[in-house]
């Protein structure tokens, strides 16, 4: 523990001794800006125009307050309706795109192409036109957690089946949209739908079913988004000149003393190298470290086959090279230890058993609103590098960095995030990471799933008592604008002014 504290502090000081001398960095000559978000969490209208019901649906109607302020998303910002506003704050801010989601069943009603909602793509083709007026680039999101309920109650992600429903949603959106979408991601963040999802019960559908679940999901996840890679790869690239990807939650692991430094490791493989490895590495497949160890424990404990599901060495192929790009969702940097207490420590079997490490976070890091948002900027640049390294510097796009309070406008704390994780993501860069687009979440404050309205990330401020759910800008929209502008980090800006104009030129 100490170890590691006093290496992220010796550190932490060259950062600030490198930032005082260098007020000023710009960005590369073609990196690109943009702000996130997902359908469930700012789209509302959950049943409007022929809509049928998705998982976060059913969760918050039929459990209201597993939801922290027991709210839900019936209406959240009600971009639905809104969504003029939603590009008329991309222009205020300059930015060159917006990541957004498509609710699968808006599009689709009975979950399957039999049926497409010609409303739901109204609604979607209605905001990327509004958008490239303005030259802002849609990057879509195929899958943002909103499941439709019908395939939940197949067996969601854990029913192999999936992974020919997914494809054949994709296709439907690659040929409704791709004309003008060219920055496609099939998934955002495996492991929160598998792990939480299935494996525990921190995200819909909950199914906490440990050590089985969430490694079947994981298979059928990445065999589905490369069904969708090699469909837009064969059917699509060339007409419509696009690219695809998938974004992983990637976190740093460091370890609590030098004789964690393999559990640490090993916490990264099980966390985002299960999918990036299939994907990204040279060999493909899941990692050989969690193979091993779930094969090993699986046997131990009497169950007929390992845990973890194989790929046969046809699909080892399928997926691998399956994206051109890494998609990249970064928040917060955690510590790894293993001592002869692990035994007993986790519940058997589990994810977590399976890893045989405990994962935390310091007390005495700064932290947002969110549990786990704890500011550890020189994580990113760790990880960043350690991506680079594993899987021969792959295009990399941030597509979710940010910071939450309880909302206010004045938020110099997200300001100070910002600039810090930043600052770090350009060091990155110096080492020759290929990191290509940054992407803040998020544009306004939304739905934060389990938090409710609670926890806010929102450049811009929710008024969720008004029926207009008016939406202002924070300081920091202010200086996320000036960055764009500029293409420079100013760590002294002050804006000197609290009414957002567009500027000429968006
Ligand atoms: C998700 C977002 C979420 C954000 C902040 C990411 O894990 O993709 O949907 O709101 O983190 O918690």
């Amino acid at each position: 523990m100490l170890t590691i504290f006093l290496s992220v502090l010796v550190l932490s000081s060259t950062h600030q001794i490198k930032k005082a001398r260098d007020n000023v960095r710009k960005f590369p000559d073609e990196f690109i800006f943009g702000a996130a978000t997902a359908s469930y969490q700012i789209e509302g209208a959950w049943d409007e125009d022929g809509k049928s019901e998705n998982i976060w649906d059913r969760l918050t109607h039929a459990d209201p307050c597993s939801i922290t302020d027991c709210s839900n998303g019936d209406i959240a910002d009600d971009s639905y309706h809104l969504y003029k506003r939603d590009v008329e704050m991309m222009r205020e801010l300059g930015l060159d795109f917006y990541r957004f989601s498509l609710s699968w069943s808006r599009i689709l009603p009975t979950s399957f192409p039999d049926k497409i909602n010609e409303a739901g793509v109204q609604y979607y083709n209605n905001l990327i036109d509004e958008m490239l007026k303005y030259n802002i680039e849609p990057m879509v999101t195929l899958y943002h957690w909103d499941l439709p309920q019908k395939l939940q109650d197949m067996g969601g992600w854990t029913n192999p089946y999936i992974v020919d429903w997914f494809a054949d949603y994709a296709r439907v959106a690659f040929e409704m949209f791709g004309d003008r979408v060219k920055y496609w991601i099939t998934m955002n963040e495996p492991r929160e739908i598998c792990y939480q999802g299935y494996g525990a019960n921190t995200k819909a559908p909950r199914l906490n079913i440990k050590g089985t679940a969430e490694y079947m999901c994981a298979k059928n996840l990445l065999m589905a988004h490369a069904k969708a890679y090699h469909i837009y790869n064969e059917e699509y690239r060339f007409s419509q000149g696009g690219i695809i990807g998938i974004t992983l939650s990637a976190n740093w692991y460091y370890s609590e003393t030098e004789a964690d430094i393999e559990a640490a490791e090993e916490a990264v493989q099980f966390e985002w190298g299960q999918y990036a490895n299939p994907i990204f590495s040279e060999k493909g497949d899941f990692p050989p470290v969690m193979k091993e160890k779930i094969a090993a424990k699986s046997a131990a404990q009497g169950f007929a086959r390992s845990r973890l599901p194989e790929f046969t060495p046809e699909e080892v192929e399928y997926v691998r090279g399956s994206a051109d790009f890494f998609g990249i969702n970064h928040y917060s940097s955690y510590i790894v230890y293993r001592n002869e207490s692990m035994a007993t420590y986790h519940e058997v079997p589990s994810y977590y058993d399976d890893l045989n490490a405990v994962i935390y976070q310091s007390s005495e890091w700064e932290h947002g609103a969110s549990d786990f948002l704890k500011v550890v900027p020189e994580g990113f640049y760790k990880l960043l590098t350690d991506i680079k390294q594993k899987y021969n510097n792959p295009p990399i796009y941030i597509t979710e960095n940010g910071y939450s309070t309880y909302g206010g406008l004045v938020d110099d704390d997200r300001i100070a995030y910002y600039r810090k994780y930043m600052d770090a993501m350009l060091d990155a860069i110096d080492e020759g990471c290929d990191i290509r687009g940054y992407a803040a979440w998020s544009l306004l404050d939304n739905f934060e799933w389990m938090e409710g309205y609670l926890e806010r990330f929102g450049l811009y401020e929710v008024d969720y008592e008004s029926p207009e759910r008016t939406r202002t800008p924070r300081k920091s929209a202010f200086v996320y604008k000036q960055i764009v502008r500029t293409r420079e980090l100013d760590w002294h800006y002050e804006p000197d002014t609290d009414v957002m104009t567009i500027d000429e030129g968006y």
